[in-house]
């Protein structure tokens, strides 16, 4: 019997129980769409699932020998970097995995924001990404306590302290998250449950339901190219070059798995074990979140200790919410976009973002204010250096939105770029120099409906 006919019939044999030939017959039909803008952007999702898929592989592996306990939980880990057969590689490439995982997750955001991917009928697609990527930073929380190292016990510390700041429940929640006022062996127990059952349990469903969307209705089309009838096969075109692409993700996560097997040493980047944890000893200063938390960090220390009344924490946590709750419902704020019209608005906001979470998490990083050892680096250097750094970034984002993308509304853009010179430049506080711009910009804003409005009536008349 040749091959060709063995799996025919194998096909024959799979399809009579299955009926998997339809698939084939989809996966034949489906098409990535070509247009107005670069394809690299349809392939951050698929980056995204292969850095989960490596998170799922190398936790069940550490799983073999990881024990959570007072007296098990450090050992064990010491024991799987020191003593187990490439032990240390399956953590390394655990820990950065998850580093890129994030990075990878936010990109793909940002581009699906930017192309609009969330016009109707793709809300819900929207949705599900956000509930995956607030899933994801509670893997990434949960997970940093585990090895209950001292900077993982410290970080928790006061991670878990901003959550007293939420509004009314703050205090309940605290100890719901700590399994009591502080953060105790009872906190390890419960962050290992959410990291090994009720997190993977609850985005392996939130996958499912965001990839199952995709495939029925399809990659969104560029704007404007709605009906173009141009459009690569996914198989077996597109799904040659994602797979090229997972091997080059899994060549660079390996040799940084290799070369770094600590991490690159930035605070709120790094993994070496050190101490076992101890609840007794001093906290050390300079202990810095995860780097996808150190704008919200850095958000808080901005905040005075009072506010009008409400205690600074509250308020940061406040804005934090309406700035999220904004991002959520993006699908459905965004109303022209839903009628196919362009939003340059929306477009702005989306990119001014980046320059807004790009100077807290600089800021965060204490860039350019000298210190160390017992001295501490100097508030107004950083605030300046960080506002040289986001201007560059900024200016060659304008640059090419104007050039490349013909962009012209910079109203929101403006407003953060105003924020950032007067703080960086002339130390105004840096909430007095957001106030000041977002009072500009509502104005901007104000101006711009009522001539829109004028031009309305003018022409009813
Ligand atoms: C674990 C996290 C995630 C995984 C594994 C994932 C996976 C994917 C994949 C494979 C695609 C199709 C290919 C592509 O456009 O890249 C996709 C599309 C999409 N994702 Fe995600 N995603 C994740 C998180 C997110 C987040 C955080 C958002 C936004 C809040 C989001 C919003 C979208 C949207 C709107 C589309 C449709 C894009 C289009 O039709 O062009 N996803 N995702």
């Amino acid at each position: 019997m040749s091959s060709s006919t063995k799996s025919n019939s194998l096909l024959d044999w799979a399809d009579q129980r299955y009926q998997i030939r339809g698939l084939i017959e989809f996966l034949k039909h489906k098409e990535v769409p070509i247009g107005g803008h670069s394809m690299v952007w349809y392939y951050l999702g698929g980056t995204t699932l292969f850095f989960f898929t490596i998170q799922i592989l190398s936790g069940l592996l550490l799983l073999l020998y990881y024990q959570p306990g007072q007296d098990t939980s450090y050992e064990t880990i010491r024991y799987i970097t020191t003593k187990v057969p490439f032990g240390w590689l399956i953590r390394s490439v655990h820990v950065w995995s998850a580093h890129l995982m994030i990075l990878s997750l936010v990109v793909h955001m940002f581009s699906t924001m930017l192309l609009k991917a969330y016009r109707p009928p793709r809300e819900m697609t929207w949705v599900t990404g956000f509930l995956l990527f607030s899933i994801s930073l509670g893997f990434g929380f949960s997970g940093y306590l585990l090895p209950w190292n001292e900077l993982a016990y410290f970080a928790t510390s006061v991670g878990t302290d901003s959550v007293k700041s939420v509004p009314v429940i703050g205090q309940w929640l605290l100890e719901v998250m700590r399994g009591g006022p502080d953060v105790t062996i009872n906190t390890l127990y419960r962050f290992f449950a959410l990291h090994i059952v009720v997190l993977p349990i609850t985005i392996f469903a939130v996958i499912g339901m965001h990839l199952v969307m995709i495939q029925r209705q399809g990659m969104a089309p560029p704007r404007g190219h709605e009906t173009s009838p141009r459009g690569m096969p996914f198989f077996p075109n597109f799904m040659l070059r994602d797979l090229l692409l997972w091997l080059m993700c899994l060549i660079g996560l390996m040799t940084l798995a290799v070369f770094l097997p600590y991490g690159p040493g930035l605070p709120g980047v790094e993994w070496e074990l050190g101490l076992k944890a101890n609840p007794l000893a001093p906290a050390y200063p300079g202990i810095k979140p995860e780097w996808y938390f150190l704008w919200i960090y850095q958000l808080l220390k901005e905040f005075p200790a009072h506010l009008f009344g409400v205690e600074g924490p509250e308020a940061a946590l406040g804005l934090v919410s309406v700035i999220m709750g904004i991002w959520a419902l993006i699908p459905w704020l965004d109303r022209k976009s839903r009628q196919g019209l362009p939003t340059p608005g929306f477009t702005d906001y989306g990119n001014a973002s980046i320059l807004f979470i790009g100077y807290l998490t600089l800021k965060a990083w204490d860039l350019g204010g000298g210190g160390g050892g017992d001295v501490l680096p100097d508030p107004a250097a950083v605030a300046r250096t960080c506002a040289i750094i986001i201007l560059g970034v900024a200016a060659v984002q304008i640059a090419i939105r104007v050039l490349v993308y013909h962009h012209w509304r910079f109203t929101t853009t403006g407003a953060v770029l105003l924020q950032i010179i007067l703080h960086g430049f002339f130390g105004m506080s840096y909430l007095l120099a957001g106030a000041i711009s977002f009072v500009l910009a509502m104005g901007v804003y104000i101006i711009r409906y009522r001539g829109r409005e004028r031009v309305f009536e003018g022409a009813k008349s």
